[in-house]
């Protein structure tokens, strides 16, 4: 074995690198993120290739030998990361964008070099407090008692689980548990269920209004009758708001209704929950207040790198299911008030993932991110207009939580659904292929519809406007060939 002492006392091996050779590698990789974030907005906000190109480039036994460390990371800068969706493109517009801040870049490769292990209190007592007082300004935000807490999590899939592990804990009798979500929730929510144990029919999917909202009638007439044939509904899952269209649940209504039913009230806002910091969220995302637990994403809508969720209860004894004993860790218990995070949800080992959000709500303050969600929101209310305005596009839900959905549809032309739906492929298409913008499509009742989900802090009406006229005019050309 090669291990020797330094000259300093410390221990050099053969994985160890210089102080100074460190430092020139982090500048190098420095140069290297600035100048492709600075680059970004000339490029496509995409980029893909074929497996079988990438086999050949990327498909390799492992060196023996050592390489050029900077060699190695030049490589990994230009002919591996670069080939992927760039989703904080100002004109990323396809599924979730995300634009991460600088001081949440610099937050996870402080979290990589501190090497900090947020398992338990006694391995992290600064860094779980902070993640206590982060957690604290969510609770403050979504207007939570003082009693809810909760942690942060790899993402919303996760962070969903760990809440549905709490709702099956907290109901009566879990061996016979149900539970309720509209037809238009995230499939992690459905993993989620998965993997809690839920049978697939015991996983009701609760039709939608012409909004895509729960329809609250056949969810009080699904759990009577889930009721009545002796199941358990453990929990009702509502959306604020979906991934398709941005829908939120009628949370009032669902919370009456499970209060008066005993049954726990889940909100995966993992994509809109964000939009709390703002006026215009508040009003919009009132009464979620009331669920029994919430999940949201910050590095969907708080501009935190991959990966950052976070799952808030109203009551953190809640999270006790977690709470297990571990021979090994028998000498982390630190005394009460002292949270071991590895106690509130699935993971052990965990990072530091508080430190990015921290960092960069300290480095530029609340205001902004007030901004920079009601940006997003205002944005796509100005693809509203547009697309009313147009004699081409047609609206199909109400523009909510910086999501607008829309198709080529001019008015009159009464179209047929097979006939809409290639012209508005042939044009999504087309976008692909030949814009800089990247936009997505989904279904809505059916119905094929493109998709613009604007959040990203950078993007700038033009980037929208120049964005819906080459799918106007996409969409013209396409209604000519189909003549
Ligand atoms: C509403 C909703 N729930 C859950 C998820 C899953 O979250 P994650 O991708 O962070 O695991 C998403 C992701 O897009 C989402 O939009």
């Amino acid at each position: 074995m090669s291990t020797a002492k330094g000259g300093d006392g410390g221990i050099e091996s053969d994985l160890s690198m210089s102080p100074e050779q460190m430092l020139e590698l982090a500048r190098q990789t420095a140069e290297l993120v600035v100048q492709r974030i600075e680059n970004l907005s000339g490029e496509g906000a995409w980029e893909g290739e074929f497996r079988r190109e990438l086999e050949d480039r990327l498909l390799k036994p492992p060196p023996e030998e050592s390489r050029s460390a900077s060699q190695v990371i030049e490589e990994a800068a230009q002919e591996i990361l670069p080939i992927a969706l760039r989703l904080d493109h100002p004109r990323c517009f396809g599924f979730i964008p995300s634009q991460p801040t600088w001081p949440g870049v610099l937050a996870d490769f402080m979290i990589a070099g501190f090497n900090v292990n947020q398992c338990t209190w006694l391995t992290s007592s600064g860094p779980s407090q902070m993640e206590l007082a982060v957690i604290d300004w969510f609770r403050r935000w979504l207007g939570y008692p003082e009693s809810a807490g909760g942690l942060l999590t790899s993402g919303g899939s996760a962070a969903n689980l760990d809440a549905l592990v709490a709702a099956r804990e907290a109901a009566n009798h879990p061996e016979r548990a149900s539970l309720y979500m509209s037809d238009q929730s995230h499939s992690a929510l459905v993993k989620a269920a998965r993997v809690i144990g839920i049978r697939p029919e015991r996983i009701r999917m609760i039709p939608t209004d012409g909004r895509f909202r729960m329809d609250m009638d056949a969810l009080v007439e699904t759990v009577a009758e889930d009721r009545a044939a002796g199941l358990s509904p453990i929990a009702v899952c509502a959306n604020a708001g979906t991934s398709s269209s941005g829908a939120i649940d009628p949370l009032e209504a669902m919370a009456d209704y499970c209060e008066a039913q005993g049954i726990w009230l889940h909100v995966d806002a993992a994509h809109g929950g964000f939009a709390i910091v703002t006026e215009e969220g508040k009003k919009v995302l009132s009464g979620i207040e009331r669920a029994d637990s919430i999940v949201l994403d910050a590095h969907k809508w708080f501009f935190q790198p991959y990966e950052v969720g976070g799952l808030m209860v109203k009551d953190v004894r809640t999270l006790r299911a977690f709470a297990s004993k571990c021979d090994i860790l028998q000498d982390t218990i630190w005394g009460a008030n002292h949270p071991n995070f590895s106690d509130r949800g699935l993971q052990l080992s965990r990072s530091v993932r508080a430190l990015k959000i921290w960092m960069s709500v300290q480095t530029f303050g609340m205001a902004a991110f007030r901004r920079a969600v009601s940006n997003g929101m205002e944005l796509t209310h100005r693809i509203e207009e547009y697309v009313e305005d147009s004699p081409v596009l047609e609206m199909l839900t109400p523009a909510t939580l910086g999501i607008a959905c829309f198709r080529v549809n001019p008015a009159n032309a009464d179209l047929g659904e097979d006939v809409l739906e290639e012209i508005n492929k042939t044009v999504l298409a087309r976008v692909f292929w030949e814009d800089r913008a990247f936009i997505s499509s989904t279904l809505l009742h059916g119905k094929f519809a493109l998709r613009m989900c604007v959040i990203n802090h950078s993007t700038t009406w033009n980037d929208v406007h120049e964005t819906l006229e080459v799918i106007s005019k996409f969409g013209t050309e396409s209604l000519t060939q189909a003549d």
